[in-house]
């Protein structure tokens, strides 16, 4: 596979290709053209593509967000948009101010709405009159339709994996990608994500390292991460719980830089926990809007497959029965052939670093229940596949013991030995999938396909693991048909490490 692309292979991309206008001036800041007059502002994230709010697949209600960032100083913005070159439609165009650590910030977002599914949409964006961006991007699937994704987990850290895997995940076209969290290291602060997420995935090439354009191409849906949520609770020195913002007014740049699906509960029964000044907290409420905190859980379809994108933090409980029934309803009410679950504390991750967050287990028996196909998580930074299992709590366990590491959830598995993904493809339970070896510092580098390392005692060394790459990093590619569906695993050079198929009958 070539390591480079052109420019002009940027064309052939999957789902879409935004070229800009916009000329690089320092590390992150962008320049208007001279014609547009010295009076506009810096661009501090060019022109991205998002979900929006939609969630189920419904013909001309489709919509999609294509969003911008700049320095706090007014522009005139204009976007047109249609299912040709000649557009014909003008977008609304909303503003909002975000603190971002001593800075002060203006995120745009451009709603594209009432679109056909599976339709090539143009469109073009301009400040003060003069031309910035214009390209295409590609509405979702309707059923029937074959799709690639891309999922990757614990990347944005601006390392030389994680802007190899970014490339990677580009090079293979992916209709959409999805994120099982921890989006931008270490806090998850708006700034980091200028730093080390919209640089690599957004980035103005597409080369090993560097990363390549995937945002201003695809949509991106991710989850949210322990380091999406921020650092230590001051008050009970407790990690990974609190979004502090008298740290840094940045914080949780998650719900103000992301624009995903809004069927989730509007009040989550474990919302995300902010604290701050009152000053603090407002601006960061009126920035977010009703994306705060009702995005920290959504479902959405694509192709044939339903998502259910849950937050799975340290302050989730998940013996709370309005959770449950949440989940149990939305996987009960989709007709999708295919259900994956996205969350970044994969329930039954063996890796030393994560091990013991288990409190997701309480949720499995829902999830069979409800027929999904795979859970897709993250958290420890290895590659991991199960056998097919089927799970019973013997209770609550720890799962209840909020902002705990030490989540404990015993009880029995049920394990299809005979699955093999390439002879016997029809797997009997759930297919856990950890994907976390998205760019950060690889974790249990003893496991590297080292079957002995791969039990623990606490789950009376059930031997659940197919397999475990713990040497390299690497991204989940999946080809989805409609009764059919192969996973790859793809390291950071390209190179299959992992493959199965899937099969309904
Ligand atoms: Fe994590």
């Amino acid at each position: 596979m070539s390591h480079k692309i052109s420019r002009r292979d940027f064309l052939i991309s999957a789902g879409g290709v935004t070229f800009l206008a916009l000329t690089p001036i320092a590390r992150g800041l962008f320049a208007a053209p001279e014609a547009a007059g010295t009076g506009m502002p810096l661009f501090t994230a060019v022109p991205y593509i998002q979900p929006g709010s939609g969630s189920l697949l419904i013909p001309g209600k489709e919509e999609m967000i294509l969003a911008w960032q700049t320095e706090n100083k007014d522009a005139d913005f204009k976007f047109v948009y249609g299912l040709s070159k000649k557009y014909g439609k003008t977008a609304k165009i909303t503003r909002n101010t975000r603190l971002s650590g001593d800075a002060v910030r203006l995120n745009y977002a451009a709603k594209l709405e009432n679109l056909p599914l599976g339709t090539k949409v143009f469109y073009k964006v301009t400040g003060n009159g003069v031309t910035i961006a214009e390209g295409y991007t590609t509405t979702r699937q309707p059923r029937g339709t074959r799709v690639r994704f891309a999922a990757i987990g614990d990347n944005a850290c601006q390392n030389e994996g994680n802007r190899n895997v970014c490339h990677q995940a580009y090079l293979s076209h992916p209709d959409f990608v999805v994120s099982v969290g921890d989006n931008a290291y270490n806090q998850g602060l708006d700034a980091e994500y200028s730093k080390y997420f919209f640089m690599v995935y957004n980035a103005d090439a597409a080369e090993p390292g560097v990363g390549a354009p995937i945002l201003r191409s695809v949509p991106y849906y991710t989850v949210l991460g322990n380091h999406d949520l921020g650092f230590n609770d001051p008050e009970t020195k407790r990690g990974w719980v609190v979004a502090d913002f008298d740290s840094n007014s940045g914080a949780l740049g998650y719900y103000t830089n992301m624009y995903l699906p809004a069927n989730g509960p509007a009040i989550p029964p474990s919302p995300t926990r902010i604290r701050g000044s009152a000053e603090r907290l407002a601006a960061f409420r009126k920035a977010a809007g009703s994306r705060f905190p009702q995005m920290a859980n959504y479902s959405f379809d694509y192709g044939d497959i339903h998502f259910l994108c849950l937050d799975s933090n340290l302050q989730v409980d998940t013996t709370n029965v309005a959770y449950q029934k949440w989940i149990a309803d939305d996987l009960k009410n989709t007709d999708a052939t295919w259900k994956f679950v996205i969350l970044h504390h994969q329930p039954f991750n063996v890796g030393d670093a994560h091990y013991r967050e288990q409190h997701m287990r309480m949720l499995v028996p829902t999830f069979e229940a409800g027929g999904v196909d795979f859970v897709l998580g993250g958290h420890e930074h290895i590659y991991q596949r199960s056998m097919p299992l089927r799970f019973a709590p013997d209770g609550p366990g720890k799962a209840a013991d909020l902002y705990q590491e030490e989540r404990l959830v015993p009880g029995k598995f049920t394990i299809d030995r005979e699955f093999d993904g390439q002879n016997k493809t029809v797997p009997k339970g759930i297919l856990h999938i950890v994907t976390g070896a998205g760019g950060q510092n690889l974790h249990d580098k003893q496991m590297n396909n080292n079957p002995a390392e791969w039990t623990h005692q606490r789950d009376n060394h059930e031997a659940y693991v197919s397999k475990l790459v713990s040497d390299r990093h690497s991204y989940s590619l999946f080809d989805v048909g409609d009764e059919e569906l192969t996973m790859t695993q793809v390291d950071q050079h390209g190179n299959d490490i992992d493959r199965i198929r899937v099969t309904k009958v």
